[in-house]
């Protein structure tokens, strides 16, 4: 299966999956690296590996879907069948997701549905929760069920639309792998988003494997299909 991975950053995620696709075993197989960012960490770790990189970098895009459309393209040329978000700090927009539904990941530090959005590891350590971790997840298409349709016209079903719409569900979609991390009493933020990272670094190759196989997949209804 041929991957793509979007980055921002460091690409220590990028890394791990590198590192696993590399194996014999394995039934992904990374073609390129784009990132919204040039000169980052992750466009060296990428070229090292001899994996090619493209930049589409969003201060250059008028729009959110101009940019979307420009990565959506090198997708479609590259003849990629999945999209691996590994510290991506892009929202993309909703025609992308919809597109790419059931071939697009994103790996979260925390336990979703807890801690959603930016600061997932400061918000464990605020709520005072012992066990946080990551979450590797397909990032879902906000979809809504005949319910809503069947009697659109009504204006509470139209407010209802509209405000469950607004929900930018960022970080939502069907869970693939997880995987707990103690919080530490003498955990700082940086100790714990560390520990965390670890944890990333095993589940998102994990969740990666899981779905280029066809061991899992999403199903019509959003949920996950386990092919037993
Ligand atoms: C990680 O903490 C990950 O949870 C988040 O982005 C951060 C950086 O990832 N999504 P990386 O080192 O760039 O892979």
């Amino acid at each position: 299966t041929k991957v793509a991975v979007l980055i921002s950053g460091t690409g220590t995620n990028l890394q791990a999956l590198m590192e696993q696709t590399k194996k014999p075993s394995s039934a992904a197989e990374i073609v390129v690296v784009i990132s919204n960012r040039p000169g980052v960490l992750g466009l060296k770790r990428a070229s090292l590996a001899g994996i090619q990189t493209r930049v589409v970098d969003h201060k250059l895009y008028g729009s959110r879907s101009e940019f979307d459309s420009t990565i959506d393209r090198v997708l479609e040329e590259l003849g990629v069948e999945l999209v691996c978000l590994a510290g991506f700090m892009r929202i993309l927009t909703g025609a992308f997701v919809r597109k790419w539904n059931g071939k697009l990941l994103n790996i979260h530090p925390s336990l979703l549905p807890s801690f959603k959005g930016v600061n997932a590891q400061k918000q464990a350590l605020l709520a005072g929760v012992r066990i946080t971790g990551c979450s590797v997840h397909f990032v879902a298409w906000v979809h809504f069920n005949s319910y809503y349709t069947a009697d659109i016209n009504t204006e509470l079903n139209l407010m209802a639309i509209v405000f469950y719409l607004s929900q930018e569900e960022v970080d939502a979609g069907a869970i693939i792998v997880q995987e707990a991390v103690p919080i530490l009493t003498s955990d700082t933020e940086d100790r714990l988003a560390e520990r965390i990272r670890e944890a990333e670094h095993r589940a998102f190759p994990a969740a990666l494997e899981l779905v280029a196989s066809g061991a899992v997949r999403l199903g019509e209804d959003g949920h996950i299909i386990w092919n037993q």
